[in-house]
C-alpha cells in the first residue's frame, strides 16, 4: 500500500552546527521527524515535520505503564554517495514482534518503510560520509491515551527521529558478569525491544560503571550460569577458533547485527555455534588459554571488542585487539557492506528511495 506522507520542510537547518569529524553518539538530531498517530483503529496523518518538541498529556499512558518500544537502525552512504538502509524489513518485523508482546498495535510494514525511506531521503545530507559513522535511525512507538487506569492504551504515537553518530564504544569495553540483578527470564519481555528492559538495566549498569566497567554481561536467573547478552549488544566468544553466541531462547534480544554476523561468518567458512554457554565454560577456556576473542554486536555498537570480563574475583584480560582475526574480519565486512566496498549478495543494503514507489493513477 502506498501512503501519502505530508512533508513540511524546515527553514532553519541545524546541519551547519555539526562537525562530522567529531560526532558523539546520540547528541545531535537532524532537521526532520516522521510522525504517525494510531487513533484506536487506524494509523492516521503520517507526516514529516521540522524536528521539534511535542507536548503530551501528563496522564500519557506510555509514561506511566511503559508501553513503549523502539528500534535502532543506521543509514550510511556508499563510496559514491548513495544513501543506504541496512535490513530495513527485518527491523520493521522486529518492531512488530515487540508491539505484539507489549500489546500495542502493529505498524503496517509499508508505513514503517515508506516513512523511514522518505525521512532519510529528506535528511540525506545528515549522513556522515566516513566509514564507521552513520545516521542513526530511531523508530519509537509509545502509548498515548490520557488515562490513569491500567489497561492497554487505545491511542499510540509512532515517530522516527534520526541523528548522525560516530562509534558507540570508541574503545574496547570492560564487562562485569552480573550475578545478582537479572535483565530478563524466559517469558518476560526480554526479546522485545521495550523501553522498560533498558530502564531495569540502569542501576546494575551504574553500579558496574562505578567499579570501572562499561557494561554488565547478563547471566540467566536463577542459576546465574548461562550467559545472555550485554547491556546494549549481543555477545560472541571465540574459543579455539569456534565462534559461539548464546541461542535466543525468549529472554535475549534477536539482534539483527547478530544475525548478519552469524550468516557472514558461516559463509566465510568460520565455524559458528549458536547454543547455550555458561560462565564456567568461559572461565575454563580463559584459564586454558583458548578464549581468543570476545566481542559485542548491535546496531549502535556494530562490532565492539571486549577487553576485560570480571566474574566474581576473577578479572579475565583478553588478548590484544590487533591479533583478533574473526572480530576484525566481521567488523570490516559489515562496515564494507554498508559503504559498498563489499558486494551485498543478500539484499541487505537497500538504496534510499526504493520504498517510494510511483503513484498509481486512479
Ligand atoms: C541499538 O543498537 O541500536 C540499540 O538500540 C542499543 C542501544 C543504543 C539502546
Amino acid at each position: 500500500m502506498k501512503y501519502t506522507i505530508s512533508l513540511t520542510k524546515t527553514e532553519n537547518s541545524k546541519l551547519g552546527g555539526v562537525d562530522f569529524n567529531n560526532i558523539p553518539f546520540g547528541r545531535h538530531f537532524s532537521d526532520h521527524i516522521f510522525i504517525a498517530d494510531f487513533d484506536g483503529e487506524n494509523w492516521v496523518n503520517p507526516r514529516i515535520e521540522p524536528f521539534a518538541n511535542f507536548s503530551i498529556h501528563p496522564a500519557c499512558m506510555g509514561l506511566h505503564y511503559g508501553q513503549s518500544i523502539f528500534e535502532g537502525m543506521k543509514a550510511t552512504k556508499t563510496l559514491d554517495g548513495q544513501p543506504m538502509l541496512f535490513r530495513p524489513e527485518m527491523h520493521a518485523a522486529r518492531m512488530n514482534a515487540s508491539a505484539r508482546r507489549m500489546c500495542m498495535p502493529e505498524i503496517p510494514e509499508s508505513l514503517f518503510l515508506q516513512g523511514l525511506d522518505m525521512l532519510v531521503g529528506v535528511d540525506a545530507d545528515w549522513i556522515p560520509p566516513q566509514e564507521g559513522s552513520a545516521l542513526y535511525l530511531r523508530p519509537l512507538m509509545f502509548a498515548n491515551d490520557e488515562f490513569i487506569g491500567v489497561r492497554p492504551s487505545a491511542k499510540y504515537k509512532f515517530i522516527i527521529m534520526t541523528g548522525p553518530v560516530g562509534p558507540y564504544y570508541p574503545k574496547p569495553v570492560r564487562l562485569m558478569a552480573e550475578n545478582h540483578f537479572v535483565r530478563a527470564v524466559n517469558g518476560s519481555t526480554g526479546e522485545a525491544k521495550a523501553a522498560g528492559n533498558y530502564a531495569g538495566a540502569m542501576l546494575p549498569t551504574k553500579m558496574a560503571q562505578e567499579k570501572g566497567f562499561d557494561q554488565v554481561m547478563w547471566l540467566e536467573s536463577p542459576e546465574f550460569k548461562y550467559i545472555q547478552e550485554v547491556g546494549t549488544m549481543n555477545i560472541f566468544f571465540v574459543i579455539n577458533g569456534v565462534t559461539i553466541t548464546p541461542v535466543t531462547d525468549g529472554a535475549i534480544l534477536k539482534g539483527i547485527t547478530r544475525d548478519s554476523i552469524i550468516t557472514l561468518l558461516r559463509e566465510e567458512g568460520y565455524p559458528v555455534e549458536v547454543r547455550r554457554i555458561t560462565i564456567d565454560e568461559l572461565v575454563a577456556a580463559y584459564k586454558a588459554g583458548t578464549l581468543e576473542e570476545v566481542f559485542g554486536a548491535g546496531t549502535a555498537a556494530v562490532v565492539s571488542h571486549v577487553s576485560h570480563i570480571q566474574y566474581d574475583e576473577l578479572l579475565m584480560e583478553l588478548p590484544p585487539v590487533e591479533g583478533r582475526k574473526i572480530s576484525r574480519w566481521v567488523k570490516d565486512h559489515i562496515d564494507g557492506l554498508r559503504s559498498g566496498r563489499f558486494e551485498d549478495t543478500h539484499g541487505w543494503v537497500v538504496p534510499v528511495g526504493v520504498f517510494q514507489e510511483e503513484e498509481v493513477p486512479a
